[in-house]
């Protein structure tokens, strides 16, 4: 059942923007803007629900890129909708909802974007508005799903609160911070602590990199503040052991165009190689600098995971880029015509966290991919298994999409690419624990498929990523393709 927002009237009197998006396309399902609907049964069509998959999976992405007869200027300036779908070891419930930012609700009213965002520019600005307020937050990167709150999360704001179970939203959560301090959209959770590890960069003449430490409720418990050369772009960090990591790659910001207003801020971001990669070693305790360091210069938009060896050396991995193309391919996603390829693929590097040093780094796989991730219970320690959304065998990186998921085993050195068939699509795999066996896992995706124009829940055996998908679900829209979910444990069983 659709259902739509009282504040987002479904019949403009703008006239609707257009894209072509041929049958077969994974165009399709980022062509129009996507429908909420409300929680609903959601039916098997395939195998069977585990009875230990238990528990809620939370997903979020942009779901709308045009507003009236204007299409958005870069894929991450969408409107974010969330998606639920909840696990009680029998059935499962699906619910779909945008949400309803104060961009959002302006926007809808006045049938276009009255604002400016990462690809676009903003309609009018003045010299001395700061860049975080030349933003429209989207609410539409990522999911923290806490005990009483699940929070839709961007990179340049304060989160937005969602009701964990209608996913209605609450209004905006400050977490206690400063206006001028973000808190970003990679978290990390330590699954032994219960803390959760944050940043964000405020933008300006004296620009920094704010880390947060919270406990497992969300209260931010501890903070600093660290000063950065120029303005880079950081978008995630990595927990190895008792150290943060963070990569700043050589991708500045060109501020005097953006306060100008003559340029969006994707556009004033510039490829600097010559500054190489910074590294920034923090004591995860108390949030300060322990060692910096300096490599190669490339870009990274995710890690996977990091641990410390036997040897007491940071390992950690990352999906690496040769330079930054990738955002030039990511914007043309959002017009639904990419035609820039910008390889990424899964590396390993090691570091000296006393030093900073890079002792060595090595590409595990030659697969262009995505979205890294391991189990929850190994962030910050040695994982076996990272699973990633990758490229299918064959396809053009330049023009195509992630298509497939996979899982590189670091004890075979394998990658496996699980098989979805041609013109379907999936997107960043979460990992859901086994509530029963805590040697099992499930690896969850949403499926588009382009000819039939649907979407579809498929879960497979987190440790058979090559077999058959253990169950597949059909969801009563489409979903588009997005960014990054979250899985929140419900040990209970039903009935
Ligand atoms: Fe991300």
């Amino acid at each position: 059942m659709a259902v739509s927002p009282s504040s987002s009237p479904t019949a403009t009197r703008k006239r609707p923007a257009r894209k072509v998006s041929p049958t077969g396309s994974w165009t399709r399902a980022l062509a129009e803007p996507a429908r909420e609907f409300a929680p609903t049964a959601i039916e098997t069509i395939a195998g069977m629900l585990p009875t230990g998959l238990r528990g809620a999976l939370y997903r979020n992405g942009p779901a709308r890129l045009q507003r009236g007869d204007r299409w958005v200027g870069h894929w991450f300036d969408g409107d974010g909708a969330v998606l639920r779908v909840n696990f009680d070891g029998r059935d499962a419930r699906a619910v779909y909802r945008f949400v309803q930012t104060e961009a959002y609700r302006r926007d809808a009213a006045s049938e276009t974007w009255t604002q400016g965002s990462y690809g676009m520019k903003a309609p009018q600005a003045t010299l001395t508005q700061p860049v975080r307020q030349r933003l429209r937050h989207p609410a539409n990167t990522s999911v923290l799903a806490l005990p009483d709150r699940v929070l839709a999360l961007w990179e340049q704001g304060h989160p937005y609160v969602l009701d964990p179970e209608t996913l209605e939203t609450k209004g905006r959560d400050s977490l206690s911070l400063a206006d001028g301090q973000p808190y970003a959209a990679h978290y990390k959770r330590d699954p032994e602590t219960g803390e959760i590890f944050n940043f964000g960069v405020t933008y300006g003449l004296r620009t920094c990199l704010n880390v947060y430490c919270s406990d497992r409720q969300g209260r931010i418990d501890r903070q600093s503040k660290i000063p950065l050369s120029g303005l880079p772009l950081i978008h995630d960090c990595l927990l190895a052991g008792p150290y943060l990591v963070f990569f700043v790659a050589p991708v500045r910001l060109d501020l005097l165009p953006v306060l100008t207003n003559q340029i969006c801020f994707g556009d004033a971001l510039r490829w600097k190689p010559q500054f190489g990669t910074q590294i920034l070693v923090l004591d995860r305790e108390t949030l300060t600098v322990i060692s910096r360091g300096e490599t190669d210069p490339f870009y990274s938009w995710h890690f996977g995971n990091g641990y410390v060896d036997a040897e007491g050396n940071i390992v950690g991995d990352m999906v690496r880029y040769n330079d930054f193309a990738t955002n030039r391919y990511l914007q043309q996603v959002g017009q639904l015509d990419p035609h820039t390829e910008a390889r990424g693929t899964l590396w390993q590097f090691r570091l000296d966290p006393q030093t900073g040093a890079m002792l060595g780094s090595v590409e595990l796989a030659d697969t262009c991919g995505e979205f890294p991730i391991v189990a929850p219970s190994c962030v910050g320690r040695y994982a076996r298994r990272t699973y990633m959304s990758a490229f299918r065998p064959g396809s053009d990186v330049a023009r195509d999409l992630w298509s497939t998921i996979a899982c590189f085993d670091r004890d075979t050195g394998e990658l496996t690419v699980a098989e979805l068939g041609a013109h379907r699509y999936a997107i960043e795999p979460t990992y859901a624990p086994d509530a029963d066996r805590p040697d099992l896992g499930w690896l969850l995706t949403v499926v588009y498929d382009s000819r039939e124009h649907r979407s579809e829940v498929w879960i497979y055996a987190a440790d058979r990523l090559g077999d058959a998908p253990v169950c597949r679900l059909s969801l009563p829209e489409v979903i588009p393709m997005g960014y990054h979910g979250c899985w929140a444990p419900n040990p209970k069983k039903c009935g």
